[in-house]
């Protein structure tokens, strides 16, 4: 174990300036302002050299939408060693602790987190959970269809001039929808703060709002960028997040993102891969999908969090899981599960399906298949047909999407 402690409040701002030059960013004060509330010092880990912070990882506590159901989880952030402290094992270190002490706490049996680059984790058992498409399109390109009648209006705002009305319809939403996070007001603050210093040459953040019968029901939060050249205006409009209640709310807000006038580009880097604007533009490829990772998830306590999600369809099947890092998860469990429950516990009978736990987090959001594991190696089938007969179990009905990056 490294000497890591854990920062007092106060140690923030250095944290941030480890941050700073871990990621080649410069120290924005107003940026530290709107990251200070939602700092948990009492789940950080903080290692010092010579009194000067060296490395540094911490972990939000916020609840997860999982297939089914909601599940409290560590959002593991802010991971950070000093360049001049790099490869000696201090990521490493912190890792092992951070886990550990998530794992004995007992209230959260995953951990997740964004990867500044997907190779780091998988060797701390992080399986790759939930992807993302980057959509970057010619908006002249696309057409949406007529809406069959007006069903709502649409407005435009400042965002924080809404922010309780866009916390009730999220998180109306958001438990459907595996992969997004709880936001609390804390949280909501966060994520309608405008940093000028982050706008990227674009607008101030807007709102849309569409407002159906029974208020609102969709909104989007977008920027613009002006752009001229030799044939005209060619101004992009980029988009942070989409939350719609209906498909008619849905509809209405990207056929307005896609037609602004005096714009010809469109840009979204949190787009789901089942994002349903696939299913409606008439020229999907032009869409310019790109497939990125996004949520990397860590099964802590395996019986804990498969019991917690929900089965598309009934299950019943023993695994056998090693865990290098915390071997309480090691052996064999068998899960019961459906779409209304799910029991997991340990269990003598022969193992159907062995794997690494790296595999239980690849499978928890329902993103990734069974099958496609097995193909690859990473599942051995120790009875025939196990596969095909679980895999369906293990997805769901919608993709786990992702949100905003913490
Ligand atoms: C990523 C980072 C935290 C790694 O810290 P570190 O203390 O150097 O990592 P460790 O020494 O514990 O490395 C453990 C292993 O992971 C490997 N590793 C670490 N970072 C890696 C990277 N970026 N790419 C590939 N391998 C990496 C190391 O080579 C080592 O492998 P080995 O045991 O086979 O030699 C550090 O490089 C960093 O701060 N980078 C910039 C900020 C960042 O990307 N943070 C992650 C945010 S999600």
């Amino acid at each position: 174990m490294i000497d890591a402690v854990v920062p007092r409040a106060e140690d923030f701002d250095e944290i941030a300036g480890l941050l700073a030059l871990a990621f080649h960013g410069g120290v924005d004060p107003e940026l530290r302002e709107i990251e200070r509330p939602i700092f948990e010092p009492e789940r950080a880990l903080l290692v010092r050299d010579g009194g000067a912070a060296v490395a540094h990882a911490g972990a939000f506590s916020r609840e997860l939408t999982v297939p089914g159901a909601t599940v409290p989880a560590a959002h593991v952030t802010m991971v950070s060693v000093a360049p001049t402290h790099r490869r000696r094992g201090l990521l490493t270190g912190l890792m092992r602790r951070q886990l550990r002490e998530i794992r004995d706490a007992g209230r959260e049996p995953v951990a997740v987190l964004w990867a500044s680059e997907g190779r780091i984790y998988p060797r701390f058992g992080y399986g790759l959970a939930a992807q993302r498409y980057t959509l970057s399109c010619d908006t002249s390109e696309l057409r949406l269809p007529e809406p069959a009648s007006v069903a709502g209006t649409l407005r435009l705002d400042r965002p924080a001039a809404h922010q309780a009305e866009l916390a009730r319809l999220y998180e109306r939403v958001r438990v459907d929808r595996p992969g997004w996070s709880r936001r609390d007001e804390r949280w909501w603050a966060y994520v309608l703060a405008d940093v000028t210093g982050l706008r990227g040459g674009a607008t101030e953040r807007r709102v849309l709002l569409h407002e159906g019968r029974d208020g609102l029901d969709g909104y989007a939060l977008y920027r613009t960028k002006e752009e001229w050249d030799r044939t005209g205006p060619r101004g992009e409009v980029r988009v942070d997040e989409v939350v719609a209640g209906n498909p008619a709310a849905y509809q209405a807000l990207w056929r307005l993102l896609l037609s602004i006038d005096l714009t010809r580009r469109l840009s979204f880097d949190r787009a789901a891969v089942d994002e349903p604007l696939l299913w409606l533009v008439n020229e999907p490829r032009q869409l310019g999908a790109h497939v990125s990772d996004a949520l990397w998830l860590r099964v802590v306590d395996v019986p804990a969090a498969l019991a917690a999600r929900r089965y598309a369809v009934d299950v019943d099947v023993v695994f056998e899981v090693t865990d290098d890092l915390l071997p309480e998860n090691t052996g064999r469990w068998r899960l019961v599960g459906g779409p209304t429950g799910a029991q997991c516990a340990a269990s003598d009978a022969p193992a159907r399906l062995g794997c690494d736990v790296r595999v239980l987090g690849e499978l928890y959001l329902g993103g990734s298949g069974l099958g496609a594991l097995a193909a690859a190696g990473r599942v051995r089938e120790l009875v025939p047909g196990t596969v095909a007969e679980v895999a369906p179990a293990f997805g769901w009905h919608r993709a786990p999407a992702p949100m905003e990056v913490f």
